[in-house]
């Protein structure tokens, strides 16, 4: 029988008194507990250690490496800059879908390893998967050679990839150790970099509909993700991107799928168009191809070429008719106004209702269940206006949705303000912009 090092105890006592845990006491712990040597109980309580006490950079950093080591860490083989992109999760996030063959149509390879969706966020896996064949576990082989044919892979995770993260992560669900930073950034890092990221801009959304409901909460975040980037030789931008109103129009799966492509054929909402040229610009300049436009790109059509291509070669039609609802039903404006704010939490679990999400892993989830938000922040809307479109194949839902969908738009009577009228006050404005900030080893 092997003698192990430490006792967990004395390593849950260090961080319980606030002090720091050694590098050797970081890998023993990740790797024992992966081993199932620390039991659960052990590592709920040293969770809440660092929940309560925190863990600086260089323990997070190493905390991080000790994930990575619990498993597989990709070798990707292509020939064209490889980087990567995350987003730490929003309500009609659907950028994935046109940024990865946009980027690819630039110049470099984006292999995105994506996951499914829990709660009020959508998964990318889920939108992909509505549409007709397309499938997302891919063999490390298969993923080579479509990132060298085509440029773009968005498959599944593999189960070997930062094995301690998939136990740690449902642990903390259950002990209310999730929102910790240090655990937040080291289970994200882990998994980019055990799959093979040479080169990472993350999404760091803020807002309601975030995990990250404050700018300086998600100030803290970006910034130790990038510092992890830095220790582990891996290039790092952070953007912060607003997150308190959905996306786009879309919220659901195949519904976001149809309005990637619109914006894929050179339409599409403005904020996703802004925020997936934004990203591309910081994945291009990581991967050396600064000087290549992807609004041009993007405008030429080439975007929309591969990403027919990249869905055609997961077996996938990219000119199928998407699946719709059963039922589509329409709420209108009950007064006249100006929208002035609708709240993306409230839309995303609305969404969830209708039946696009799942509550817990093992789930289905509707492929064409959504919602469409015809009204955003700074529209103004007459009464009888259709503001939403839910759509469901269970129709029962909708009494659930309705009335989340009501309290989450904020309609304003802007009656005595005349259009034109340059000294009435502002009734609302839509919002500046959804970058909000940029973080990086080079902060501009
Ligand atoms: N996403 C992750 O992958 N891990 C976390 O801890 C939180 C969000």
């Amino acid at each position: 029988m092997s003698v192990e090092p430490f006792a967990a105890v004395d390593v849950i006592r260090t961080k319980r008194d606030g002090a720091r845990l050694t590098d050797a006491q970081i890998d023993w712990v990740i790797d024992a507990y992966t081993r199932g040597v620390v039991g659960d109980e052990q590592m709920a309580a040293l969770a809440m250690a660092v929940f309560l006490r925190g863990m600086d950079a260089e323990e997070t950093a190493r905390w991080t490496g000790a994930m990575i080591d619990s498993g597989e860490r990709l070798t990707l083989r292509c020939s064209r800059p490889t980087v990567d992109k995350h987003s730490t999760g929003g309500v009609g996030d659907k950028i994935t879908l046109p940024l990865a063959p946009l980027v690819a149509a630039c110049g470099a390879a984006v292999p995105q390893l994506s996951g499914r969706g829990l709660g009020h966020t959508g998964g990318t896996l889920d939108k992909l998967e509505s549409i007709p064949g397309w499938r997302a576990e891919l063999s490390a082989d298969e993923i080579d050679r479509q990132l060298e044919d085509v440029g773009a892979v968005v498959c599944a995770a593999t189960p070997t990839l930062a094995p301690a993260d998939r136990k740690l992560y449902a642990l903390r669900d259950v002990t209310a150790t999730v929102e910790a930073v240090p655990l937040i950034a080291s289970s994200i890092m882990s998994k980019k970099i055990a799959e093979g990221a040479g080169r990472l801009v993350l999404d760091v959304k803020v807002g309601s509909g975030a995990f990250m409901k404050t700018r300086d909460q998600a100030r803290e975040l970006a910034e130790r993700l990038v510092a992890i980037g830095a220790a582990h030789d891996v290039a790092t931008t952070a953007l912060l991107t607003d997150m308190s109103t959905p996306l786009g129009v879309a919220v659901g799966n195949a519904v976001e799928v149809a309005e990637s492509v619109e914006v894929l054929q050179g339409g599409g909402p403005a904020d996703v168009v802004e925020l997936t040229l934004a990203l591309a610009r910081e994945m291009l300049a990581l991967a050396g191809l600064g000087d290549v436009d992807p609004e041009r790109v993007l405008a030429s059509g080439q975007a929309y070429e591969t990403w027919c291509r990249m869905i055609a070669a997961q077996g996938g039609d990219p000119e199928a008719p998407l699946p719709t609802a059963q039922h589509v039903q329409v709420i209108e404006a009950r007064e006249s106004g100006v929208v002035a704010g609708l709240d993306a939490y409230g839309v995303g679990v609305a969404a969830w209702r209708l039946g696009a999400g799942r509550a817990r892993k093992s789930d289905p989830v509707q492929a064409a269940a959504g919602v469409r938000c015809l009204a955003k922040p700074g529209d103004r809307v007459e009464r009888g206006q259709p503001l939403f479109e839910l759509h469901t194949d269970t129709p029962e839902a909708v009494a659930a949705a309705e009335p989340l969908l009501d309290a989450a738009l904020v309609l304003k009577d802007v009656t005595d303000i005349s259009p034109g009228d340059a000294d009435a006050p502002a009734a609302v404005e839509a919002r500046e912009g959804v970058v909000l900030e940029r973080w990086g080893h080079d902060r501009r």
